[in-house]
């Protein structure tokens, strides 16, 4: 079997192991990406913070480790935020880039979890811990981790949210070293999932289609594997005053941000200039179920595509909707359109493209199919299939023949998610690098994230209907080069 080639598009470590996306934060024209790295292996490991930097969100350069382990502990997940007033001190008056993020430490009497301060004066070429840290320690709890920090103008003051086993804790500071605890948020839905709850996020977001409207989104990864699909990101929409959470869903409402299987442990951008006001995100690409088993070699692990993320209203509610970033349109190269075609069962070959990461967007309609999709072949009899069952409402990833599998024994299950679709139409958008499939489905208010591990890289897209015919009203295929 050949070697697994690196993504085209998405972010891995230059050598060995990755998980969570860390830091992110824009200064000064670019966008920070720090990163869970364990620098002397492929598996996880001693937790670093890998670093890198982008001017554009695709393409990436390399930076020397941000964050190295000490006395404290090594450097788990956590955020970045640029301290414009200098509230902290650290920098002479001026601006400058703060870190906060968990040491996490192994003692003979249990782990010790606390939060941890680092500056760097230099647009984050060069860091400093504070010789204060750790900042703030809470005994009653084991799992203590993930701070997300944010500046509240309502309040003038730092806001952190904190994953404490299956709460989100929230405290405030004014200069980021002295922290009070404000409230802890809970949800009684989630006592059936038996894992911890980690990498929270919290940001206020307009709704899109409601003038003058605004929510608080509130993200957890929840790390339980009982979960259906697997460990995976649920999100809350509700309030925030500045202290206090309050999910405005019922507790029975249970939202997902992506129903696949390789999303986990994603956090947003801060400091995201005003002009701009997009709130971007991305989430490390792969599942804590099989991550240290995954078949590459040099390096392990991916993060997502950036994301941008709006809030609009659907007949359910408000939910969350996603998009590949827009600066995806400047790598990416039409080679096909199409039209109004008839799919007829086993359709034939319609495109060829050839170790290259590609783009998809399609728009089905049907009468009285029984499924459709559009089905990436690697190599003889090695396909993923993307698909809908019409009777089921039913829209999945089949991966189970898509190339290696058996590396762990959930790896080939079927992803999926009942939508309901109000007329005979789905709208498919599909980014498809060498390890993963993206889909954006409806628009964006349906996102599934799956890793595939293929012999080759892909040599054909077929489409695929059953029991009846399916139109493609509408379909654009582009490469995507990085
Ligand atoms: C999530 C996580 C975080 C933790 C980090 C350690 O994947 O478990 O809670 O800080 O990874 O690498």
């Amino acid at each position: 079997m050949r070697v697994i080639e690196r993504p085209k598009l998405h972010f891995t470590a230059r050598e060995n192991w990755l998980n969570d996306p860390n830091g992110l934060v824009y200064y000064q024209g670019e966008y920070h990406l720090f990163f869970q790295h364990h620098p002397f292996g492929t598996t996880w490991g001693t937790m670093h913070w890998g670093h890198a930097v982008s001017q554009d969100l695709l393409h990436w350069e390399h930076l020397p480790i941000a964050l190295f382990p000490d006395e404290l502990g090594t450097i788990f997940s956590g955020s970045a935020v640029v301290d414009w007033q200098d509230t902290t001190g650290f920098f002479d008056g001026q601006p400058g880039l703060v870190a906060i993020f968990t040491h996490h430490l192994d003692t003979d009497t249990g782990v010790l979890e606390r939060q941890s301060l680092a500056y760097s004066k230099d647009a984050g070429r060069t860091w400093t811990k504070y010789d204060g840290n750790p900042v703030l320690v809470n005994e009653q709890e084991t799992d203590f981790r993930d701070p997300k920090v944010f500046w509240h103008d309502e309040t003038q003051s730092w806001i952190m949210v904190v994953a404490a086993g299956q709460r989100v804790l929230i405290y405030t500071s004014s200069n980021l070293t002295d922290w009070s605890y404000r409230s802890a948020f809970a949800s009684s839905n989630l006592g059936k999932w038996d894992g911890v709850w980690e990498c929270p996020d919290l940001f206020e977001l307009p709704v899109e289609d409601k003038d003058q409207v605004k929510k608080w989104v509130l993200l957890v990864s929840v790390g339980s594997v009982h979960i259906p699909g697997a460990p995976r990101t649920q999100y809350f929409v509700g309030y925030f005053d500045g202290t206090t959470f309050v999910n405005e869903n019922k507790e029975e409402t249970v939202l997902w941000l992506d129903y696949g299987g390789d999303n986990y442990a994603g956090v947003s951008w801060s400091d995201i200039p005003e002009e701009d006001g997009r709130r971007m995100y991305l989430g490390w690409m792969s599942s804590p179920k099989y991550a240290n088993v995954t078949p590459t070699k040099e390096w392990r692990g991916a993060l997502t595509l950036p994301r941008q993320l709006e809030l609009r209203t659907t007949a359910e509610g408000i939910r969350l909707f996603q998009h590949p970033v827009e600066e995806l349109v400047t790598v990416r190269q039409l080679v096909k359109t199409m039209e109004a075609s008839i799919i007829q069962p086993d359709a034939p070959l319609i495109s060829l493209v050839e170790h290259e990461a590609f783009e998809v967007i399609a728009e089905f309609e049907w009468k009285n199919a029984a499924g459709f999709g559009i089905q990436i072949k690697t190599a003889d009899r090695e396909h993923t299939s993307i698909g809908y069952r019409c009777d089921e409402n039913w829209l999945y990833i089949d991966r189970s023949c898509s190339g290696k599998v058996d590396f762990h024994p959930e790896f080939s299950e079927t992803q999926g998610v009942a939508i309901a679709l109000r007329e005979k139409r789905l709208s498919l958008r599909l980014i498809v690098d060498h390890c993963s499939v993206e889909l954006f489905a409806e628009d964006g208010e349906v996102v599934m994230t799956s890793l595939i591990f293929p012999s080759q890289a892909c040599k054909e897209i077929h489409w695929f209907a059953d029991g009846g015919t399916v139109k493609l009203k509408h379909c654009e295929i582009y490469t995507l080069n990085s």
